[in-house]
């Protein structure tokens, strides 16, 4: 007769064990013993619900309590011994607990299978992680805040094509940066309200037949409500895939920042300089000094893409209800949220190391004719139609380009061939702070809309 071997769960139907690289091959252990400590809550519902229902004894329950408790020690510890033979997190902790407890540990699966198991052990990883990121998410805010708090004056050239267009506050760029943030804050918190929902009770992908309540799990486990089809509770990742997405849009913001970090820190801007500590030198060139940081922000925005598309190909090809390609969805979210966490982590302590150099920015706005634009405001004021005033300062700027000068450098009646609009008011026009100061609504660069952006934001961060 067939006996139930000792480290394989289902061997009373097979005839030959499992081929050793098989075994490797399938075995998830090595990175699903991270869920852990979530195995063993969800464990813990489970025996509660099922005691509470007498589907297990009272007695049962108490076991398995204090078997998982102490499983816990010994994994916070370090002692707990993972057996690759036992396959996954799953099968390594009920084999231990039915070491510690008997059959107590035995009874613990009643009702329940490893997929809805595995896929409440990922939502309850996945809530926690994503309340974690959104702070991690604030902490960067305020460091962009704080920064921002003292440039509200500070004038740099704002870019188009990445030529000089307008000039712009200091301050006003880095809040664009702030709302990035903001909406990803909020595809954060609305992804967590399809990750809080409970999938056990789904049991293989039917439900069960033992009269269990679903609801009562989903409460102890502070679900916001159950999974409401059995068949998609246990093969549904889309809440994966959006936390993925979101991840991906964070490091996508971050990316662009580090591009503008790493262009700012090159001499020919010079308009910052980053902490040494975020930057490295070289084995050969003893001048360099290398924004290391954002360079690697840059390049790891690639691979949380990569990681994404890995989870939606994993999941297009797939039927109802679970397969164990499903087992490949932890290592592309694991390594998400490592790369995001470890980033927005950095990102917060770089951002307050960061050294401004106001007079070059200045002097970058200057270069680049950043106030035509309100010369040929000043003409359409004085009664000028908008295209023929774009026609007469492309004029002017020509001129003042061949000369080698800024508009502002042209004499009144050098300024009025143009046009004779023009009146000896256009100097102030002309200026880079006049330039600021006329941008004055909500979402315009003037220094005080950026003022007032900064203390709405506080708010919204204090909220
Ligand atoms: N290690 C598996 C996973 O991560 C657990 C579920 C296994 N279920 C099964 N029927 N083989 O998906």
């Amino acid at each position: 007769m067939a006996t139930m071997q000792d480290n394989q769960t289902w061997s009373g139907r097979f005839n030959e064990p499992v081929a050793e690289l098989v075994k490797r091959y399938t075995a998830s252990v090595d990175f699903d013993k991270r869920l852990a400590l979530y195995d063993i809550q969800g464990s813990l519902a489970h025996a509660q619900m099922l005691a509470t229902c007498n589907i297990i004894s009272a007695q049962d329950m108490k076991d398995i309590q204090r078997g998982l408790a102490q499983i816990e020690n010994e994994i916070i510890s370090g002692d707990f011994v993972w057996q690759l033979d036992l396959e996954d997190v799953h099968l390594n902790i009920e084999k231990r607990l039915t070491a510690l407890v008997g059959d107590a540990g035995k009874r613990l699966h009643t009702g329940r299978s490893r997929n809805d198991q595995v896929a409440t052990d990922i939502r309850l990883y996945l809530r926690s992680e994503t309340d974690n990121i959104i702070a991690l998410l604030k902490g960067l805010q305020t460091s962009l805040l704080d920064l921002a708090q003292h440039h509200t004056h500070t004038i740099m050239p704002g870019f188009t094509h990445l030529q000089v267009a307008q000039p712009v506050s200091f301050a006003h760029h880095l809040m664009a940066y702030f709302e990035m943030c903001q909406r990803d804050v909020g595809r954060f918190a609305d992804a967590r309200r399809r990750v809080n929902r409970l999938p056990l009770g789904a049991a293989a992908l039917a439900g069960t037949s033992y009269p269990i309540k679903r609801e009562y799990v989903a409460e102890l486990l502070g679900f916001d409500g159950v999974c409401e089809n059995s068949l998609d509770a246990v093969s549904d990742r889309d809440f994966a895939i959006e936390f993925t997405a979101a991840s991906a849009l964070v490091m996508t913001h971050l990316s662009r920042l580090s591009e503008e970090l790493i262009l700012w820190m090159n001499p020919r801007f010079g308009f910052i300089d980053i902490a040494d500590r975020f930057c490295t030198g070289s084995s050969i060139m003893p001048q360099k000094k290398n924004p290391d940081v954002p360079e690697l922000v840059r390049g790891k925005a690639g691979r949380v893409n990569g990681n994404l598309v890995a989870l939606l190909t994993l999941m297009k090809g797939q039927p109802l209800a679970y397969n164990k390609d499903n087992q490949e969805d932890k290592e592309p979210l694991f390594d998400t949220v490592d790369t995001l966490t470890q980033t927005l982590r950095i990102y917060a302590d770089m951002m307050r190391g960061i050294t401004v150099k106001p007079e070059a920015m200045r002097r970058a706005a200057l270069q680049g004719y950043a106030t035509a634009t309100d010369l040929a405001d000043y003409l359409v004021k004085k009664g000028l139609p908008f295209r023929d005033a774009h026609e007469a300062v492309a004029l002017a700027v020509r001129h003042a380009e061949q000369k080698g000068c800024d508009l502002a450098e042209l004499k009144l009646d050098e300024l009025q061939q143009f046009s004779t609009l023009i009146a000896d008011d256009i100097y102030a026009v002309l200026t880079l702070e006049g330039s600021l100061a006329a941008r004055n609504h909500t979402g315009g660069t003037a220094p005080n809309q950026v003022e007032a952006a900064i203390a709405r934001a506080r708010k919204l961060l204090a909220s």
